[in-house]
């Protein structure tokens, strides 16, 4: 195991923190390449959880019980260490959802639907994961709004140019990914959003890969809405977070009505509160808000540039290994120069996807294999399915040795 110090921390003393890495899979060390798809989780977050469960339990704001008053503290302590780690100005911009999903829907319906008319133009890209796509078809299908797609390079990346050509005054919105989910290409952020703003657009980020693996500002990035999920950061499955602009999402209608978001009901009219209580209808998931603060906390102490860097040695490395595979073929990693966070996709000969994946799985190395909800950016390259290792705090360059070595086992199963 690479025990290298230049990255500023001790990758051995952050394996530690992750109990499920010393289990064993197939009978064999556990390697996992696949937090693209979630993360593991450190036992300050697991603390974190169990000790909601197990010594609150209460619902949050609706007692005046101490039990009640304490589950309100820890999440609303959430939602601050949110705002700290995002660079958020305002009060009322941090929303808790479920789900990166579940935010990019809110978005769609409650903004989508109302701020975009038939005359207008919502820019996305083949690019995009399925959950920052589909809610802008359906967005285009209600309203008569036409999608535009950024051309794409050979190798799946695209500049500021690109995204410029299909710019327009009738751009209303642009939704965009911060970091692919197959390839890991990062899309040069903040050019785009002064791009987009120039031209009177909104601009949606789809966070999902992006904040876990790289310091982001939205204050800096003047980004209007971004999504993510706790689960691909440390934190819990359930949990998700719509970052929005304070005018913006009070301007927008709320996503689902019920408790805890009104401020009067009568029997035939209610009226709201503002954001992020207008969104946040119904007992929201506590114990997961809670977990997501410790799991931020937990990366805040390692510091995200060093995580960063640490992942993109290893994309590095794992780059190099692979090339020296033969009949692998590197997906998206052309010679655009393009910014990639720690994730490497390939093909390898004509082998199926999930034959590659089953063959890693008896290695006990965990990827991601098939269309990465990702269907047209598949299409796109020609595609169908591609193999996915992706990078965390915990792994070692050891961990790209063995999925190479595991590679040699597919190719002897399939000689
Ligand atoms: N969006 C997740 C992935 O890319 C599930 O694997």
């Amino acid at each position: 195991m690479s025990t290298k110090q230049e990255i500023g921390f001790s990758v051995e003393a952050i394996r530690r923190d992750f109990p499920i890495l010393s289990e064993t899979m197939r009978g064999k060390p556990l390697v996992y390449l696949d937090s693209a798809a979630t993360s593991l989780k450190p036992q300050a977050v697991i603390d974190a959880e169990v000790e909601y469960l197990t010594k609150i339990s209460a619902n949050i704001h609706r007692g005046v019980y101490e039990l009640s008053e304490r589950a309100t503290l820890m999440y609303d302590r959430a939602r601050e260490t949110i705002k700290a780690f995002l660079g958020v100005r305002e009060d009322g911009e941090v929303v808790f959802t479920k789900s990166a999903t579940e935010a990019s829907n809110i978005i769609s319906r409650s903004w989508g639907l109302k701020f975009v008319g038939a005359d207008d133009e919502i820019v996305v890209s083949e690019l995009e994961h399925h959950a920052n796509i589909i809610p802008w078809q359906e967005v285009a299908k209600s309203t008569g709004a036409t999608l535009r797609f950024v051309p794409l390079s050979a190798d799946g990346s695209f500049d500021l140019e690109a995204v410029e050509s299909v710019l327009s005054n009738r751009t209303r919105a642009v939704a965009i990914t911060g970091m692919s989910n197959v390839t890991g290409f990062c899309p040069p952020i903040k050019e785009i959003v002064a791009a987009a703003h120039a031209a009177g657009a909104v601009v949606i980020v789809d966070g999902a890969q992006l904040v876990s693996h790289a310091p982001v500002d939205v204050a800096a990035l003047d980004v209007d809405f971004l999504t993510f999920s706790g689960h691909k950061m440390c934190g819990p499955t359930g949990i998700g977070v719509l970052y929005g602009k304070r005018d913006l999402l009070n301007a927008m209608d709320p996503f689902l009505y019920g408790g805890d978001m009104i401020v009067r009901v009568k029997k035939d009219r209610a009226t709201y509160k503002e954001a992020p209580d207008k969104f946040e209808s119904g007992t929201p998931n506590i114990s997961g808000a809670i977990g997501l603060g410790a799991a931020i906390d937990y990366l805040s102490s390692i510091g995200m540039d060093a995580i960063h860097e640490h992942e993109e040695s290893l994309l590095r490395y794992a780059r190099e290994r692979l090339l020296d595979v033969s009949e692998v073929e590197l997906i998206g990693a052309g010679d655009s120069g393009m910014a990639a966070g720690g994730i490497v996709s390939f093909t390898f000969g004509d082998i199926h996807s999930h034959d590659i994946g089953a063959i890693l799985d008896s290695e006990g190395v965990a990827v991601r294999t098939g269309m990465h909800c990702a269907h047209p950016f598949m299409r796109f390259l020609g595609v169908n399915g591609t193999t996915r290792a992706s990078f965390y705090l915990y792994n070692t360059r050891s961990d790209v040795d063995q999925l190479v070595r595991a590679l040699d086992r597919v190719r002897e199963t399939f000689a």
